[in-house]
């Protein structure tokens, strides 16, 4: 047998199955899951919708070479624009997140014939060289510099430095309207606007990046809608495959139609199996009032967290919106990540000291009952 490449520490813990918000292991322990393979299984473990659409799909057409049409591709295109913001006309489909965040830099430079990006500190982009390169954490670019030249960073959520880093040379801006990776840390009100007024002014675009925040994760459809701010490209990902490897590229005619043939590419992106699990996801979606659900569920899991962890010594803050919530601790998350693994919860860390939730929507009461009692009894067992 050969052994993996390790870039994630072990978590001691071997998944069994999984279905909706549960996890079992091997021994037939039960987790409630608020990890969800990074923020990927938002409409659950196996939906069945999803499930169903994927092995419907699987029985018809699973490889479709591109330049060629077909009616799953129709369906999931006209799925993604009755959840998309009007000004959304195009959309490309590819595998990860890292990839979205590679066309849209491709596409930028294109639509506007410059060279320079702008990304801001805290930043998670991915991890590929060009999403990398927009990524502001030192310790995953340090080893692999040099990457893109021509990248600024920044101060997240400083409007004041905003007019210093975007300017007539650079080709688009790069934001998560909450930072997930970096710490749960939103953006406020006015510096995405101000993010965006200068970026317009300057003729740079606006790329949103919702991978881990779209698709009614924080209890709207589209996190950055609550800012009043119009992206040029929209980037989805994790959510939008209901547990498919599947990212979205979303955008307008005019950045759409700068593309020339070549330009891109991706063997795997937009596969039959994708769109089948893109026009299902969307369907769940709107059948079940995600947004709203995600957006009420959250709402008592944040309370619980802040009454129970109110006046806690080891405690920052307890932030985010809808199910995407962090704990920021006076400390690393481990021993917390640990402990609420054997109270049978599992959750994912941010930044260096937050723990991170992210449920699925259908979480219920007595899930948001041990959620809280797990976060806020390892927080006071780790408590000096
Ligand atoms: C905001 C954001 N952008 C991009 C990515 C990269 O996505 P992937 O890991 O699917 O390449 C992530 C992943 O966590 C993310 O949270």
């Amino acid at each position: 047998m050969l052994s993996l490449i390790r870039f994630y520490a072990d978590r001691g813990l071997r998944v069994a199955k999984a279905f909706m918000q549960y996890v079992w292991d091997e021994g037939g322990r039960k987790y409630i899951d608020a990890h969800t393979g990074h923020g990927v299984a938002f409409l659950g473990h196996r939906n069945p919708a999803v499930v169903k659409a994927i092995k419907e799909q699987l029985e018809e057409l699973m490889v479709l070479g591109h330049g060629f049409g077909a009616r799953v591709v129709d369906e999931g295109l006209d799925a993604l624009s009755k959840v998309t913001p009007g000004w959304v006309t195009h959309a490309y489909l590819l595998n990860s997140g890292s990839e979205a965040v590679e066309l849209a830099i491709k596409l930028a430079k294109r639509a506007t014939g410059r060279k320079g990006l702008v990304a801001f500190t805290g930043s998670f982009h991915g991890r590929t060289a060009g999403a990398l390169s927009l990524t502001h954490n030192p310790r995953y670019r340090a080893p692999f510099e040099p990457l893109l030249p021509g990248v600024r960073f920044g101060r997240f959520n400083d409007p004041g430095d905003v007019d210093k880093v975007i300017d007539e040379g650079v080709a688009a801006v790069f934001i998560e309207p909450i930072q997930g990776e970096g710490g749960v840390r939103p953006a406020t009100r006015e510096f995405i606007r101000a993010v965006a007024e200068r970026a317009a002014e300057a003729g740079a675009l606006l790329v949103v990046d919702e991978i881990q925040t779209g698709f009614g994760r924080t209890g709207a459809l589209w996190a950055h809608e609550a800012y009043g701010v119009r992206p040029d490209i929209l980037l989805a990902g994790k959510a939008i495959g209901g547990g498919y490897p599947v990212s979205a590229v979303l955008t307008d005619e005019d950045v759409a139609s700068s593309v020339r043939s070549g330009d891109h590419g991706s063997t795997y992106g937009g596969n039959p199996l994708a769109w089948a699990a893109v026009k299902a996801t969307v369907n769940v979606l709107i059948r079940d009032n995600v947004p709203q659900r995600a957006a009420a569920a959250g709402e008592v899991l944040k309370k619980g967290l802040k009454a129970r962890l109110r006046g806690s010594r080891l405690v920052r803050d307890v932030r985010g919106a809808g199910l995407m919530l962090g704990v920021e601790l006076r400390t690393r998350p481990n021993q917390v990540l640990r402990c609420v693994q054997g109270k049978g919860v599992l959750a994912l860390k941010a930044g260096a000291t937050v723990v991170r939730l992210l449920p699925p929507y259908m979480i219920n009461e007595e899930d948001v009952e041990a959620v809280v009692d797990a976060v806020t009894g390892c927080i006071e067992e780790a408590s000096p």
